[in-house]
């Protein structure tokens, strides 16, 4: 059977001719998919995001150096990026979420703002300050999880003695992606409040809703769900034997109007790992930050091993297989863009 050749050359010649047809279309703003197809669809997600932890004793020493560089004030938010080793620059610690630590010194505050991008403060260390949300003002204590929704006005302070950092997440590389970024200052530094502390859990997260609440919100009113109230109820699943193989006893912040997720960006679980807990592998698309409230143990991400103790921050890339072990009684609080995902109908989970 005659098989057709090519004369010497011609390869050369082929690729001569298609890069001079790419610089003819690329003058239009046109280019061929065929090169770059591969790189486009792939049989699993090729993620940039790197496995990564960051201790808090690092996390600590570094954040209080950065309050004798620049005041609250002066910075409006004195945060230092937890920054992916994977996207440096990028401002996020996964593709779709940025994370920093924030530190507010005895005395300082601040100022009041607002954007479109959601956020989550995961409280680490030190007692006294505030966080004020649409009008509440809930003090921040270890393990707490607190709520600024998007557009939603808030503002910290700190009239206490100690220095005081937690774990801000927000959704801004999201927001960024479909070019929705808006935010504003107000005239005054802090707003008025007129609801009392704990207000909206009480009044949203108490088996009763306001007459009157709306039927849909995609956010949760709550402003801060307390470790204190959180933690005996991990506490109860644990002493009935609900562990999950994967992630031990574990719940999801709802929002109370229609159990949904906390935020339609963002979903965060908070999990107790019993003490010798080894966790079976489990992946899924959704990045996820977790956040350690209590214990130390070691997670095993993509092969590779990451102790962790008290506020210690690591972070799992999109479908890279994790498993937990913990060498104490442990809580983690973790979060990622699963809502988000779900909500495009692209999440996946796997062993
Ligand atoms: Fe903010």
């Amino acid at each position: 059977m005659a098989v057709a050749t090519q004369p010497a050359g011609a390869k050369h010649n082929i690729a001569g001719a298609r890069q001079a047809y790419y610089d003819k279309i690329a003058k239009f703003h046109m280019t061929p998919l065929w090169e770059v197809l591969k790189d486009l669809v792939t049989p699993e997600p090729n993620t940039q995001c790197l496995p990564a932890l960051w201790k808090f004793s690092d996390v600590k020493r570094l954040m209080l150096e950065a309050g004798e560089v620049i005041s609250a004030e002066e910075a409006e938010r004195r945060v230092l990026v937890l920054e992916n080793p994977g996207m440096p620059g990028k401002s996020r610690i996964t593709n779709s979420l940025f994370s920093g630590i924030q530190l507010i010194l005895p005395g300082e505050i601040a100022e009041v703002h607002r954007h479109t991008s959601s956020a989550i403060r995961f409280v680490l260390a030190g007692d006294g300050a505030y966080t004020a949300v649409e009008g509440e003002k809930t003090m921040m204590a270890h393990g707490d999880f607190i709520i600024t929704a998007n557009w939603a006005p808030h503002d910290h302070g700190n009239p206490g003695r100690e220095p005081v950092m937690w774990l801000d997440v927000l959704d801004m590389p999201t927001v960024n992606h479909f070019d929705t970024s808006f935010g504003a200052h107000y005239d005054e530094k802090m707003q008025k409040t007129n609801h009392a502390d704990g207000d909206s859990f009480d009044r949203y997260a108490s088996g009763v809703l306001p007459d009157g609440a709306p039927a849909q919100l995609n956010r949760s009113p709550v402003i801060n769900y307390p470790y204190a109230k959180m933690r005996p109820i991990l506490q109860r699943l644990k002493d009935t034997g609900d562990i999950d193989k994967r992630h031990g006893v574990r719940m999801r912040y709802a929002n109370p109007i229609n159990g949904g997720p906390v935020l339609p960006t963002m979903g965060a679980n908070l999990a107790l790992l019993p003490q010798g807990f080894k966790g079976e592998p489990y992946r899924s698309t959704d990045a996820t930050i977790f956040a350690v409230a209590e214990g130390e143990g070691v997670t095993v991400i993509d092969g590779k091993p990451f102790e962790w103790g008290v506020n210690d921050v690591f972070v799992a890339p999109s479908w890279k297989r994790y498993a937990h072990s913990a060498a104490k009684e442990s809580v983690l609080f973790s979060i990622s863009d699963r809502p988000a995902q779900q909500a495009l109908g692209l999440w996946r989970e796997g062993n």
